[in-house]
């Protein structure tokens, strides 16, 4: 039997050159997989005939967006998710996405193997093999990037050599993965670590310095699912989406950082995920005030650890499943409305509301009407501090 190749597509140089190579490398066929995810730019049926063009069999184009923001976004920002505290791991979420439409391709078109266009130094060639590790664990792989040395000369040349009709003029200083959660931009003059990252690198945000007004959004969370916008329904798509713009255009989620990979190395990224760090301050703080104090306590470790594994590749592993049925639990309250400044480069809730709160104003009053006994604390901080008091009396005569 020939081997059908399914293809992770993103219509760019790399991975449009691989089309013709992995049909020359294998005898095969290639079908060629482009998936939204909230990346903008091009038109997805240019992109489709672009694959056709460059000789793939068939070329398959999945609107991705909502299960995108629904099944991934959302979970992350229900996890807090910050990778080292500062990363949302926009591209860490995509991966585990394309990887389900690359396998539900594989079984439509009789796909035998599996084609990405990562390098062997990044964090993306894991997540999509260990997705597909689970998932699908007897398509074989390749990444020419990785496994034939492909660089982008070679591409270039290969291009005009097949005369593919792909602009390789068009080239980018930088390594950039951008989807609905967010934006990552790396390589180029980002490398010199002490280099300034120039406005020239940022696209999802307008610079925070400029002088503005303000904007003020109200979100309303239902079981930790953003629901809507200054009091409009919307979709977590379109809540994500309208964030984006509105947080965006006040410089809100620029992340300028040094990463540990999971290949070992250190790299510099830049990322600029303006939603997603409007919407975890918000979710945060509607935590902070509807979630009992030991259950945060324990989440936040929870949170750190899906972060991590999420980021590692292993979204489709027990501990990860095992985890998200806890954040799913903990989210049982929160509900409610949080307000939001955005200006300035910062995202920062002024106000919160829920039917769901722990938060009382009679206990924590210090006006008249306070329902807190006092006198109860006395005996509490006794018996609180009291083995701290044996063990300190014990080393004194020690
Ligand atoms: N360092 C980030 C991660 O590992 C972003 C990777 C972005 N990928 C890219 N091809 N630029 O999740």
């Amino acid at each position: 039997m020939s081997e059908r190749v399914v293809l992770a597509y993103s219509g760019g140089l790399d991975t449009s050159v691989a089309i013709p190579y992995l049909a020359e490398q294998t005898g095969g066929d290639v079908i060629a997989v482009a998936v939204d995810v909230g990346q903008g730019g091009e038109d997805l049926e240019e992109i489709r005939k672009r694959a056709l063009a460059c000789g793939a069999a068939e070329a398959v184009v999945v609107d991705a967006k909502e299960e995108f923001a629904a099944d991934f976004c959302v979970p992350a920002l229900q996890a807090n998710a910050l990778y080292m505290d500062r990363y949302p791991l926009l591209s860490s979420l995509s991966r585990p996405l394309i990887v389900k439409h690359l396998v539900a391709a594989a079984k439509r078109f009789g796909g035998t193997t599996v084609s990405h266009g990562c390098t062997g130094k990044g964090n993306d060639q894991v997540r999509f093999e260990a997705g597909l590790a689970a998932l699908a664990p007897d398509l074989k792989i390749i990444a020419p990037a990785r496994d034939f040395a492909w660089t982008r000369d070679k591409a270039i040349a290969f291009a005009e050599e097949k005369g593919l009709p792909i602009d390789v003029s068009a080239k980018s200083p930088y390594s950039i993965d951008q989807n609905l959660w967010g934006r990552a931009v790396e390589t180029g003059f980002l490398e010199d670590i002490w280099n300034g990252p120039i406005e020239d690198v940022y696209d999802y945000t307008a610079d925070p310095a400029e002088p503005r007004e303000a904007d003020e959004v109200v979100i309303t969370f239902e079981s930790g699912v953003p629901v809507a916008l200054d009091g409009r329904p919307l979709t977590p798509f379109q809540v994500v989406d309208e964030l984006n713009r509105r947080a965006g255009a006040q410089g809100v989620g620029r992340i300028d950082m040094v990463e540990d990979r999971l290949v070992g190395i250190k790299s510099r990224e830049v990322y600029e995920a303006p939603a997603a760090i409007a919407l975890i301050a918000a979710h945060m703080e509607l935590e902070n005030v509807t979630v009992e104090r030991d259950l945060a306590r324990f989440k936040r470790s929870v949170d750190q650890r899906w972060g991590e594994l999420v980021y590692d590749g292993l979204w489709f592993s027990p501990l990860k499943d095992a985890l998200d049925a806890f954040i799913a639990d903990a989210q049982k309250h929160v509900s409610g409305d949080v307000r939001m400044t955005l200006h300035g480069g910062r995202a920062v809730v002024s106000g919160r509301r829920s039917g769901a709160s722990l938060y009382s104003y009679d206990l924590a009053t210090y006006d008249t009407g306070d329902a807190f006994d006092q006198s109860l604390a006395k005996g509490f901080v006794e018996l609180w501090s009291l083995p701290s008091k044996i063990a300190a009396k014990r080393d004194r005569e020690v």
